[in-house]
């Protein structure tokens, strides 16, 4: 997808219903994209996103559940996505879980979460989308995590999930192209999880960035604009966006 614009391509965003997923609805909307905004649980902000793009332009975006941990509605979701756009441009692998699991208290049950929806769906969904986006030489680009490279504690499942997802990024690229570019986006502290984080856990992460703030979703979803819209040349990249953190911490 290497147009000067993104006029009526079609780009599938997991889990975009809220946060950072509709930051990239809104920002790829912006520039011209129709956009399925997938959601699993949270219906009625992915309705009042959908309702507020078509508002701007007719068709422009539909809203669509499914539950990445269930590998049919995986495969129903991709075909739902082309019944509705015609074709498929962009796939964002954005949708995730995150939560601690110390040592001694992990469970099957937070693995195939975890690794479900941060590297499994993601794999099935690029498999998925393949065909559909080899037709158009489209673009997958997943949100990766700068703790993909440095551990962060009592996440040894996450972790090594996101860490998968970046190899899966680089994997993908060799085996896509040259009709498929594949990319991924590494946030750093952007939204604080919703659960609570503690103002001097979030004061000591905020010290480790050289930028000296959180950074705003429309950050990851400017990158996620230049990497399915400008970005003809690159592929099997992952960008870092988290204001320095990662060179140095
Ligand atoms: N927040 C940050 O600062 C930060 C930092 C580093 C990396 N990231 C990465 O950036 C991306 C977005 O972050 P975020 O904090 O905005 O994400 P989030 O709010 O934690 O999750 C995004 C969505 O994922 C969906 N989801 C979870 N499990 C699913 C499943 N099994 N099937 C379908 N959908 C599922 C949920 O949809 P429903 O609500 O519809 O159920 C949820 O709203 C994630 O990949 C995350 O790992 C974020």
């Amino acid at each position: 997808m290497s147009t000067a614009n993104l006029d009526n391509r079609v780009v599938l965003v997991t889990g975009a219903a809220r946060r950072i997923g509709a930051a990239i609805v809104a920002c790829l909307h912006d520039h011209g994209a129709r956009l399925a905004v997938h959601y699993r649980g949270s219906a009625d902000e992915a309705e009042g996103l959908v309702h507020t793009l078509n508002g701007r332009r007719p068709d422009s975006a539909a809203a669509l559940q499914a539950d990445l941990l269930d590998g049919s509605d995986v495969r129903r979701l991709i075909d739902d996505v082309v019944a509705w756009g015609g074709r498929l441009d962009g796939l964002v692998n954005n949708a995730s879980t995150f939560y601690p699991t110390p040592v001694g208290e992990i469970t099957t049950g937070h693995w195939d979460d975890l690794v479900g929806s941060n590297f499994k769906a993601p794999l099935f969904l690029s498999q998925e989308a393949e065909p559909h986006l080899k037709a158009v030489r489209g673009s997958i680009v997943n949100i990766v995590d700068i703790h993909a490279r440095r551990p962060l504690r009592n996440h040894a499942v996450y972790g090594p999930a996101k860490a998968a997802l970046a190899m899966l990024t680089r994997s993908l690229a060799k085996d896509l192209a040259p009709e498929v570019r594949v990319n991924g986006v590494s946030p750093g502290a952007i939204l604080w999880p919703e659960d609570g984080m503690s103002e001097t856990a979030r004061e000591s992460i905020l010290r480790q960035v050289p930028l000296g703030r959180p950074g705003r979703p429309e950050d990851v979803a400017g990158c996620v604009l230049y990497l399915l819209r400008d970005a003809g040349y690159v592929t099997g990249q992952i960008i870092a966006v988290d204001g320095g953190r990662s060179i140095g911490w």
